[in-house]
């Protein structure tokens, strides 16, 4: 069943308690790195969208244990690289360019052809990010002239550490490089413009011989390889990515109030809640606590009528890369004009999400400027919708979906979703949430 959804009402005030679903960074990295730890890890809350579900099932053609019971998940790994798949085979990425990128860099040094695939989307998405610097570990690849998927990979035995220069501000490229240098003897070291540190903060926490050194732009990461990882067992806080639908919900609803419990609120994460306070949000973390390293808390939410425009400053870009396409909803209900810039990564996204924005924004009736890294948004703050609005051929993007229900449940109109079934990539349960809230 994926046939459309239809929406036709403006949600009612509400004021809810609820959760949302694990971490989907954080449950990609646990299974990858429990994979290289010897003995059994468990996860508690993996995230079970089919994003992580591939990442498991990767692992499984590897030759790696994998358990996903109801409480939990385990892995048992035999060790660094111990990786023991019988013959070549192929490994299905799904949609997931985290999985696609970062399982790249584990097999560096694993000495059988692997063959990695991925649907539509991540077939169009680029590779030579992660091709080019694993290339100087001395592993070979095998790629179409545009370095897309399906590609194929042999390691070597004695990878060579490299020094690598992230410009893109693009986790994946940077826990790539850092999960290749897992295997060499010698210090690889990073210079990576700011991204997520996910990777950084449970390789300190394993005990991964990292050294850190921080500037304003750069991030300055030194790893030796070579050290066994111990087995480790994991309680995967909240997506703060998937808590965004569900702020920004509040906050252009009327009259209501949400609080979601335990999200990641690592400082990487949280451009969103910079940007959306900047522009008149009302959000305040509550519960602060800090889990092995990462900072979690409870967010509370509340609606307000007052939006201010934003010029976004671009140094918040990576914090929010995956939640621009809701900011963008927000710009469209504040008074006066929100100018964002240098953001040509959102169009190498599961589909290419800046365009797509300036197109849905132009459905709803609001005025843009779009180039091919910035959106100029005119807001309206008296935004209302009333005509019929059809969402389809995006590529299936979940987050395309799920902002275009939050704009239909915000702004109102008669809109038809097709592909709702896109929500499976990260977030399943969204649509139950949304009933709940809508009760
Ligand atoms: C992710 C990094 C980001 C983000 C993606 C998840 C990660 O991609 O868009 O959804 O888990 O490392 P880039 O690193 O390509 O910006």
């Amino acid at each position: 069943m994926n046939d459309p959804i239809f929406v036709k009402n403006k949600i009612k005030p509400f004021n809810k308690i609820i959760s949302v679903t694990g971490d989907k960074s954080l449950s990609i990295r646990w299974a990858l790195l429990a994979s290289q730890a010897k003995g059994k890890s468990r996860a508690y809350n993996i995230l079970r969208s089919s994003d992580v579900i591939n990442t498991l099932n990767c692992l499984k053609r590897l030759g790696i244990k994998v358990k996903l019971k109801k409480k939990y998940c385990e892995i048992e790994g035999f060790g660094l690289n111990k990786f023991n798949n019988k013959k070549q085979i192929t490994l299905n990425a799904g949609n997931s360019g985290t999985l696609g990128r970062l399982i790249l860099g584990l097999l560096v040094c694993h000495d059988k052809k692997i063959r990695v695939v991925g649907d539509k989307s991540l077939s169009r998405r680029d590779f030579s990010r992660v091709i080019i610097p694993l290339k100087k570990f001395g592993a070979k690849f095998k790629y179409k002239k545009n370095y897309k998927l399906p590609i194929e990979i042999i390691g070597t035995r004695n990878p060579k550490p490299i020094f690598y220069q992230e410009n893109k501000g693009s986790a994946q490229c940077k826990s790539s490089i850092m999960l290749a240098a897992l295997n060499t003897k010698e210090e690889t070291i990073i210079k990576a413009k700011k991204s997520r540190n996910h990777t950084e903060i449970l390789f300190k926490y394993l005990k991964i011989p990292i050294k850190i050194k921080k500037n304003k732009k750069f991030d300055f990461i030194k790893i030796k390889g070579g050290k066994p990882i111990n087995n480790f067992n994991y309680k995967i806080p909240s997506d703060i990515s998937s808590s965004a639908f569900f702020i920004v919900l509040t906050l252009l609803s009327k009259k209501s109030k949400l609080t979601i419990k335990n999200v990641n609120i690592n400082p990487t994460r949280i451009g969103i809640i910079t940007i959306l306070k900047k522009m008149g949000g009302k959000i305040f973390f509550k519960n602060k606590k800090n889990y092995k390293g990462e900072k979690t808390a409870d967010i509370v939410i509340e609606s307000t009528d007052k939006i201010k425009s934003i010029n976004c400053p671009v140094s918040l870009n990576s914090q929010a890369i995956d939640e621009f396409l809701l900011i963008f909803l927000v710009a469209a209900k504040a008074k006066g004009v929100s100018f964002f810039k240098d953001l040509s990564e959102l169009n190498q996204k599961e589909s290419p999400r800046l365009k797509l924005a300036s197109k849905i924004l132009d459905y709803m009736g609001i005025k843009n400027k779009v180039t091919y890294a910035t959106i100029k948004i005119f807001g309206n703050p008296k935004l209302s919708i009333k005509k019929s609005i059809v969402i389809k051929n995006y590529l299936k993007d979940h987050r395309i979906f799920m902002m275009s229900m939050i704009a239909a449940l915000s702004f109102g109109g008669y809109w038809k979703l097709h592909d709702p079934d896109s929500i499976k990539t990260s977030f399943p349960l969204f649509l139950k949430l949304i009933k709940k809230l809508n009760n």
